[in-house]
């Protein structure tokens, strides 16, 4: 495996505790945007909402850039920064997992490796020599899309989380488009200031926020459709104005992912060539006294049934898809969204361009909501490439997530095996791991490593339509079967037509 790695790069990754690893991260990204340019605040390549004191600034006196040594200690309080809800995620990881996703996802790393002996001689630190941008590491591109409504709460975890990410995927590699609309709480104040530090360490992010309203829209799935488009806007301008392009899209709510939750999702994303990748979403269901599957308004399995708000066990109708489900496999759907999605951008860059949009309702299309309209709108398109991943499993509060993610148990000490003679625990085969909601770090088995066989797309999906214009919060015509159009009935739908794959 990752035959093209620099030699050493797993054990050296190996060596490192983690703390060190995301210090040379963002060591890395840091020199790596210094040298590659990439202009920072002060010379935004757009006009961000937040640039307004830009050319009073300049005018009066020269901007004085930061010294390496002063950002330095920037990016020191920055690699301290402790998420609070995801803390856990990663901690006390079994040794065995942290070596397989060391292994797993260093295909992804998109700086350049640190030589052990002295990395920060290698990065020209010392000698201020510029850095060779040579093929050792990765540039695949990759566009964050994030909206967040009073979402005060979740933001410290979410950036938290963002850095250690940029800094597996490179810092100069990583954008972050945030679109606030409208919250009430204290949330553009935060974003205020998590927008300052990472453009701080040159981790390239843009930040708007609306007071548009529901109000001015008619329908509230057009009202939806539109503030999702808002965060893809620094897509085109950055296209246009630059012509820069990315290769990967994530598109977050305000959700809690762990780090190895997003690099996961982007592995499967790249491995299969997705079209759209999604995680799996939980919420509490009070009568049942468990978490159930979310999102069931847009997931629809291979045959095109909706999935259900149920107990894992009974999410999937469609068999096959099912047993994959329990076994933790990623499994191909028509449709889904789950929080997180990680999508192609290729369909919003060329014709037909797709977008969120509202249903068609003039011309007879249901009603369905802007994500599984974009499910489809990416089956047209010839990108019907689309799968879930159960073993990234998302929660939206702490309660959920303390649920779906529980310690591991040192078994042998609660059994005293040692002292009856039994064997010691075996973590390839330990019975924790066979509860749906298992600890964080389950082994990765083998084929959850092969590509995914994708067939074309289901004749008819189950649709709930939404109105919108009354009061419901929610699906509010009855459900129907929708013919789907032709072409992703066919084959053609789900060729790979942007290779995307890692380089191992
Ligand atoms: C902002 O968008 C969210 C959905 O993303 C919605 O629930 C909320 O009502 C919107 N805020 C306002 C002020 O309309
Ligand atoms: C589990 O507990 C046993 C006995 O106390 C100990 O020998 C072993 O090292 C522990 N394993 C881990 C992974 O902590
Ligand atoms: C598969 O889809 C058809 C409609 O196309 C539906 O009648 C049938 O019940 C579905 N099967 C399952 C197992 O969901
Ligand atoms: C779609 O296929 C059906 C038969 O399956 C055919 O009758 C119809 O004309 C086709 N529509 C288009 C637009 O090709």
């Amino acid at each position: 495996m990752n035959k093209a790695q620099p030699p050493g790069l797993a054990q050296q990754l190996r060596r490192l505790p983690a703390p060190i690893l995301l210090a040379v991260g963002i060591f890395v990204g840091f020199i790596l945007s210094k040298v590659v340019s990439i202009p920072t605040s002060t010379t935004p390549i757009w006009r961000s909402g937040h640039t307004p004191a830009k050319s009073r600034v300049q005018s009066r006196h020269a901007f004085q850039a930061p010294t390496i040594d002063q950002r330095a200690r920037v990016l020191d309080l920055l690699t301290t920064l402790t998420p609070h809800y995801t803390k856990e995620c990663t901690r006390n990881a079994q040794p065995l997992y942290t070596a397989q996703a060391l292994e797993r996802y260093a295909p992804l790393v998109g700086h350049k490796t640190p030589s052990r002996t002295s990395w920060f001689d290698t990065l020209g630190l010392g000698t201020e020599q510029p850095l060779r941008r040579d093929a050792m590491y990765s540039e695949h591109k990759y566009f964050f899309a994030i909206n967040l409504y009073n979402s005060f709460d979740v933001i410290p975890d979410l950036f938290a989380t963002l850095f250690r990410v940029a800094a597996v995927l490179g810092y100069q590699n990583v954008f972050v488009s945030i679109y606030e609309n409208g919250s009430t709480d204290q949330t553009k104040a935060l974003l205020r200031i998590f927008d300052a530090l990472t453009r701080s360490v040159g981790m390239r992010v843009t930040i708007r926020t609306s007071m548009r309203t529901r109000g001015a829209f008619n329908h509230r799935i057009e009202y939806l459709a539109e503030v999702r488009n808002a965060a893809f806007v620094p897509l085109h301008e950055l296209r246009d104005a630059e012509n820069e392009y990315f290769d990967t899209i994530i598109f977050m709510n305000d959700i809690l992912p762990c780090v190895d939750d997003l690099l996961e999702l982007i592995y499967q994303s790249r491995t299969n060539n997705a079209g759209i990748t999604c995680a799996a979403d939980y919420m509490y269901h009070e009568e049942l006294g468990q978490p159930v599957f979310y999102d069931n308004w847009v997931a629809r399995d291979i045959n095109g049934t909706a999935l259900e708000n149920a107990p894992f066990e009974s999410i999937f109708h469609h068999p096959d898809s099912s047993s994959r489900f329990q076994k933790h496999l990623p499994i191909q759907v028509q449709s889904c969204w789950n929080g997180i999605a990680v999508l192609d951008p290729a369909p919003f860059y060329s014709p037909p361009h797709v977008r969120f949009r509202m249903a068609h309702i003039m011309d007879g299309e249901c009603s369905a909501s802007e994500c599984s309209l974009i499910c489809n709108d990416y089956w047209e398109a010839g990108y019907g490439r689309i799968l879930m991943v159960p073993r990234v499993k998302l929660a939206y509060d702490s309660k959920v997530w303390d649920i779906i993610h529980p310690q591991r148990r040192n078994l042998t000490a609660i059994r005293g095996y040692s002292k009856i003679g039994g064997l010691p625990d075996n973590p390839l085969t330990d019975p924790q791991d066979r509860s749906w909601f298992g600890p964080h770090d389950r082994l990765f088995i083998d084929e959850e490593s092969e590509p995914l066989d994708f067939a074309s797309g289901p004749d008819y999906v189950w649709c709930w339509g939404w109105d919108g214009a009354g009061d419901l919060d929610g699906p509010d015509v009855d459900p129907i079967w929708e013919m789907m159009p032709n072409r992703s009935r066919t084959d053609d739908a789900v060729q790979v037509r942007h290779h995307r794959e890692l380089i191992l």
